[in-house]
């Protein structure tokens, strides 16, 4: 299948304007055959469930740091992670943090497994989790869906159907346009544009990739999408 052209462009895009994140390898070091640690990217896919990245960072360094290895989690005392966790709120997902590290090390010899389906089975590891990590650390070409992806697809499609409704339409366009190279680039690159350009309130669409392909940019309506069922 050939890639959609407007994977290649937001691809360029992100070639030059990716966020440096701590826990992501950038595109240029990618391409030289940087490979991703699957630990680090999971861990980072867990802090930011219910996290903005600007909180995950610390909190980020702080674990990486004391915990390098899958393995050094794992064999961790529950109360010095409970206790390095203190802040993130959501605690479910540190004693989830710590159940899927050891079952990594105790079922899966260390390493992350790589299928969506095996991700699945770990604990904490729900289908948007397993789905990034396979693509971020993997590079398989999974459709990642969050609330910024769905938010950049109401909007490339002028798609007017509320939330959430609008669901498995705004999931059927993301997999449409995941490309089969670079796929963990390409859904990086989308989550930059939902929280760089592509925001809730006043998008700026004047500096979008995807902008002469947006259909809500030829209506004048990507500030009002996606719409939202009200409560
Ligand atoms: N939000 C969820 N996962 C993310 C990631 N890998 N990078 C930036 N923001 C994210």
């Amino acid at each position: 299948m050939r890639d959609p052209a407007e994977a290649s462009d937001l691809l360029d895009w992100y070639d030059r304007h990716a966020r440096d994140l701590p826990w992501r390898i950038r595109p240029q070091a990618r391409a030289a055959g940087v490979t991703a640690d699957p630990y680090r990217i999971w861990l980072s896919e867990i802090m930011l469930q219910q996290t903005t990245v600007a909180a995950v960072r610390e909190y980020f360094r702080v674990f990486t740091e004391r915990w390098p290895t899958v393995e050094d989690l794992a064999a961790a005392e529950d109360a010095d992670v409970m206790a390095a966790w203190a802040g993130l709120g959501y605690y479910a997902r540190a004693r989830n943090l710590l159940k899927c590290a050891r079952s990594v090390v105790a079922d899966h010899g260390g390493q992350f497994p790589a299928d969506h389906a095996e991700l699945l089975k770990l604990p904490g590891v729900g289908p948007y989790t397993a789905a990034a990590v396979s693509a971020i650390a993997f590079d398989d070409a999974q459709v990642v869906v969050d609330g910024n992806v769905e938010r950049v697809m109401a909007r490339l499609h002028d798609e007017h159907t509320p939330l959430p409704e609008a669901k498995p339409i705004l999931t059927a366009y993301a997999a449409a346009l995941t490309p089969a190279q670079r796929p963990g680039d390409y859904a990086q690159a989308v989550m930059d544009l939902g929280a760089t350009i592509c925001t809730p309130k006043r998008p700026a669409c004047g500096l979008c990739p995807w902008r002469t392909s947006c259909a809500a940019w030829a209506e004048g309506t990507a500030a009002e999408l996606p719409k939202k069922t009200p409560k």
